[in-house]
């Protein structure tokens, strides 16, 4: 007989990165020949945690009242102010003029990614994810009780596949009267796709003419990975401009990483902010996200508050450089992955940007042991591979390439 309630036997946690990260390092801690390609944190190339040196700066100059008080729920106001500094850019004071913008801060994107999926959704109802993903939204779903439906990331042509998020958009529309759907963008985990300008517009489209009638959408915009871009700061926000282009029945809520912007990783911050024309779903957003806070985590980390509102205040130019130096380590590695893959003949999902790369394969449970055994670690997805290039230095990506290259064969 188990203790554990109904629902709660259902709950087994198989395969997910964290675990398969703690065995890599457990690994790698008893033999240097080992490579970890699990975890999507940023190494440097002498294989050391790259430490923003800005972050760790602004965390020396904070009070004790500034890193261990309570903060509100919510969060404190000067936080959510120089994120939407942060995040909208130039465009702010459009955006403030145009929408309305509320935030709440959360243990992560995570929180933000928990937040929507249980006040968008009601019990049983399914969110849409695209086909390939970062697994625990599949995770933070059942653990609200939800379903999930996917829609096919690429078309024939390697490109966004809006026709396929239209056809399950409407389809969870006719099934549950709602659409609650997630895109990660840019720099997409597992894949590295980055969404083009045009892709977004025919985004738009839709979700513009799914909700027409007045049926409520959310779109979910994950932009852990945004500011690791190759497009740089400000391209890599043109996309965040065409939200005010949706109707007032379509909320965006954004999910920040303080993890993956600032290197934040264990300290657990990030934020979920609402973008929307309507006065009235600004009001619930904050009325219901505030109550779910409380109910589930309580309050956010106020030392990862404080650390972010200092960097956007005191440190911001210094610390985009420290941005554009670990981009440009992404970039040298990745280009570096291209060059092995097309010399090894091995294929690869459309990458454009970020931490990671994915391949595909059969059997990839078994070439995940196979590759173990030649002391790699990756993390293996449903018929695909994904190797973490921010977490393994150039020598490590080519000597990757080349075992993955004669497993896969
Ligand atoms: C696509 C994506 N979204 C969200 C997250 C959440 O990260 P965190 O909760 O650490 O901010 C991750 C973490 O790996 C991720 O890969």
């Amino acid at each position: 007989m188990t203790l554990l309630g109904k629902e709660a036997e259902l709950k087994h946690s198989k395969g997910n990165a964290l675990a398969i990260g703690k065995e890599a390092r457990e690994a790698k801690s008893k033999n240097n020949e080992v490579i970890d390609s699990t975890i999507g944190m940023l190494y440097d190339e002498n294989g050391k945690f790259y430490e923003f040196k800005t972050v760790e700066k602004a965390s020396k100059d904070l009070t004790s009242t500034e890193k261990y008080s309570y903060s509100s729920t919510a969060g404190d106001e000067e936080f959510h102010e120089r994120l939407y500094e942060w995040i909208f850019r130039d465009d702010i004071t459009n955006v403030r003029n145009k929408m309305h913008l509320r935030c709440i801060a959360t243990p992560g994107g995570s929180g933000a990614i928990a937040n929507t999926f249980s006040n968008y959704l009601s019990y049983g109802d399914k969110v849409l994810l695209p086909s390939l993903m970062w697994t625990n939204y599949i995770q933070i779903a059942q653990e609200q009780g939800l379903g999930y439906e996917t829609y096919e990331l690429f078309d024939d042509n390697s490109k966004f596949n809006n026709r396929d998020f239209e056809a399950k958009c409407i389809a969870l529309k006719k099934n549950q009267q709602r659409v609650v759907v997630v895109i990660n963008d840019p720099c997409q985990n597992p894949t590295g796709y980055t969404m083009s300008y045009e892709e977004w517009i025919g985004v738009i489209d839709t979700l513009n003419t799914i909700s027409r009638d007045g049926t409520p959408v959310v779109l979910l915009y994950d932009m852990a990975y945004i500011d690791y871009d190759i497009r740089g700061f400000e391209s890599s926000r043109l996309n965040i401009k065409l939200f005010q282009s949706l109707n007032e029945n379509v909320m965006t809520i954004l999910a920040f990483s303080g993890s993956k912007t600032l290197g934040l990783y264990g300290l657990r911050i990030g934020a979920q902010i609402c973008l929307t024309k309507s006065e009235q779903n600004a009001i619930d957003f904050t009325q219901a996200n505030d109550f779910s806070a409380r109910g589930m985590w309580s309050g956010t980390s106020t030392l990862g508050q404080s650390i972010i509102r200092k960097v956007f205040t005191d440190y911001k130019k210094e610390f985009e450089e420290e941005l554009e130096y670990a981009r440009k380590l992404l970039i040298d590695r990745a280009n570096c992955f291209k060059e092995e893959a097309s010399k090894h003949n091995l294929k690869h999902y459309p990458y454009v940007c970020g931490f990671f790369v994915t391949i595909p394969c059969e059997n990839s449970k078994e070439v995940f042991e196979q590759l173990k055994a030649k002391n790699l670690y990756v993390l293996p997805l449903a018929n695909a591979i994904r190797l973490t290039l921010s977490s393994i230095t150039l020598k490590e990506v080519r000597k990757s390439v080349k075992i993955i290259s004669e497993i896969i064969k």
